[in-house]
């Protein structure tokens, strides 16, 4: 699999210019698996029995041994009935009569006492399968946060570290007809060298946050599809398939809505690339009309649909272009986390629907930046059907261990996983590699390769990182300059700022604020945000916190934005309060940051009243 990944890289690389090194191939997911959900296969969500292991007894004996069989939480065995056959056997587990709880859902929510649970978990359940001849078996899993080891009736079938993107392993041949075990032993814990690292502003959602789904398909499969059009108007479309007689196989791709049908032969590695005029009734995507085409990618018996839109991108000096016209992004910040006062991170399309329509309908928004690491699926092909934008991220945050070479593996693997996942999703216009990273050498070195990496694996979006500026007073006046070295990588620049929340501004002073840069670039303000509480009033001494300083903050900001002749769009921090363990002021916080619009719950604060007002006077493309 890797090899035919290698060829693919070694194509798009040689188009960009540069030449892959082996460990590159190694960095690829084995298989994609692209819109499992919309393949063969049973979801496996659900009841799980679930057992805390805080001292990791089930991966090493007390002398750090490996762990006996009695220890074994993945054991496929049934301990009541073997206690009844051996009254003298000493089982320390039995996960059949363990706590049960429902997946996906993270563990913070299944009792009280693991509401701050960080370690390791195990959770188990049973399904039937029915293998046949000629068939393939994958288990596919949207997201476990952070590190997963997988095993099926007793025996590991693998492992994957990152919190938020999805990977497959094939059990074809591990499965038995009727009653198979699966157990996902779940470790949360962080630390310096993981992505993110242990300090985040943002609650950690340990366990198994997305569907688990056990995918069945032909011993010849389309593993990976993709289609786009091209900044020339062609509608493109790569196919690479997976099995025994991949190489010389026919493809076809369909557009029925359009008459369209593109059609080739698999090469010796099993990967196809085909293009076309794209049809004269073609409906380009676009947040004021996001159309979507069933499109059919087939060989063979295999089939695999998906809802697609088509759309171009590009930057033009300090402008951002949607199908060929500016557009301004007219955008909000947004952690995954639903609405509520005990969010799980269970994101079902009801709760994308709420979150997102709350963007649209709500602050007449066209953007959303889901932020710091990729968002479930669900929520991008939300953004896909309601007509948003999205800027979409891996956790490169804040303190990474960039120098350290197995982290970058990580931080590329998690990379590579998110833009396979999601590059059919029309409304993904922009993949960011960081987020308040410190400038370094090694810092700048880790950044360049992920941005390499984009372009390697997508050439048709813009490239980005949330960075920060450097402050300039010069007689009493005030200019935040952008001279972050990895300016020059990406396509558009963006900044986190927050003068007047963390810095000691007065308001009223923000929109003389100047910005300036060496670049002639488009700039989004990623971030810029001041909490309050809802409900908390005082109009009076407007404090922060209270409802009146975060809306007058808000106005003199984008007074403040208003000024920035290249700017391309924004994405303020942030649609709802969410959780933060950073975040224990007594009154005000709660463990809550509360730089939402909207409460957990949804109440909208004033500040909602200004951006919504604010956006509603911007027409889509108006700078
Ligand atoms: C930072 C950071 C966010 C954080 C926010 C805040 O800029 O990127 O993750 O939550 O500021 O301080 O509220």
């Amino acid at each position: 699999m890797a090899r035919k990944w290698l060829a693919l890289v070694a194509c798009a690389l040689a188009m960009a210019g540069a030449f892959p090194d082996a460990a590159a191939a190694q960095l690829l997911p084995d298989r994609v698996l692209v819109n499992a959900s919309g393949r063969a296969g049973t979801d496996l969500s659900g009841p799980w029995n679930w057992s805390v292991d805080p001292y990791r007894d089930g991966v090493a004996g007390f002398h750090g041994e490996a762990p006996g069989r009695t220890h074994q939480r993945y054991a496929d065995v049934d301990v009541d009935a073997e206690t009844r056959k051996d009254p003298y056997a000493l089982w320390e587990l039995d996960m059949r009569r363990a706590p049960v709880t429902s997946l996906p859902s993270s563990w913070i929510t299944h009792d009280a006492t693991m509401r701050y649970y960080d370690g390791l978990v195990w959770y188990q359940r049973r399904f039937e399968a029915a293998p046949r001849p000629g068939e393939r078996q994958f288990l596919h899993f949207g997201a476990v946060d952070y590190r997963a080891s997988i095993y099926v009736n007793g025996a590991l079938v693998g492992t994957h570290e990152g919190g938020f993107t999805p990977f497959a392993l094939e059990v074809t041949g591990k499965l038995r007809a009727g009653e198979n075990q699966i157990t996902i032993g779940v470790d949360s814990e962080r630390s310096n060298d993981t992505v993110p690292p242990t300090v985040t502003d943002w609650e950690t959602y340990g366990g198994v946050i997305r569907p688990v789904r056990l995918v069945t398909t032909p011993a010849t499969y389309v593993d990976d599809a993709w289609i786009r059009l091209t900044g020339a108007g062609r509608i493109r479309a790569s196919m690479t398939l997976d099995g025994p007689s991949a190489a010389g196989r026919p493809v076809r791709v369909r557009i029925p809505a359009l008459g369209l049908t593109l059609s080739g032969t698999a090469d010796s590695q099993g990967r196809w690339t085909g293009e076309a005029a794209a049809p004269r009734a073609l409906k380009r995507w676009s947040p004021e009309s996001p159309t979507l085409y069933d499109v059919r990618f087939e060989s063979g018996e295999d089939v695999l649909s998906d809802r697609i839109g088509f759309r171009t991108l590009e930057v033009r000096g300090t402008r951002i272009l949607l199908n060929g016209k500016p557009i301004f992004l007219r955008g909000i910040s947004l952690h995954e986390e639903e609405l509520g006062k005990e969010p799980t991170r269970a994101i079902t399309p009801a709760a994308a629907r709420a979150l997102l329509s709350e963007i649209k309908d709500g602050l007449h928004g066209n953007f959303v930046r889901l932020a710091h690491y990729p968002h479930s699926e669900v929520m991008t092909r939300m953004a896909d059907e309601l007509g948003l934008i999205v800027w979409s991220e891996v956790p490169v945050y804040w303190r990474v261990a960039f120098a350290r070479p197995e982290t970058l593996a990580v931080a590329r693997r998690m990379l590579a996983e998110n833009i396979l996942r999601d590059r059919n999703r029309a409304s993904i216009a922009l993949w960011s590699v960081a987020n308040e990273t410190p400038v370094s050498e090694p810092r700048n070195a880790f950044l360049t390769t992920l941005v390499r990496d984009v372009r390697a694996l997508d050439d048709s979006r813009l490239v980005t990182a949330a960075l920060l500026t450097r402050r300039d007073e010069k007689n009493g006046r005030i200019e935040m300059v952008i001279d972050d070295p990895l300016v020059a990588q990406l396509d558009v620049m963006a900044i986190n700022t927050y003068n007047g929340w963390y810095s000691g501004d007065r308001l009223e002073a923000l929109p003389a604020i100047g910005w300036r840069s060496g670049a002639t670039k488009p700039l989004i303000l990623s971030e810029f945000g001041a909490d309050a509480k809802a409900g908390f009033l005082d109009a009076g001494l407007r404090r922060k916190f209270s409802e009146e300083f975060q809306a007058e903050y808000y106005r003199q900001t984008l007074a403040m934005a208003d000024s920035i002749p290249f700017l391309a769009g924004m994405s303020p921090w942030i649609l709802k309060d969410f959780r933060s363990p950073r975040r224990q002021h007594p009154v005000y916080q709660q463990g809550w940051n509360r730089k939402g619009l909207i409460s957990e719950t949804g109440e909208r604060k004033q500040a909602f009243g200004v951006l919504a007002d604010y956006y509603s006077k911007r027409t889509p493309d108006s700078r």
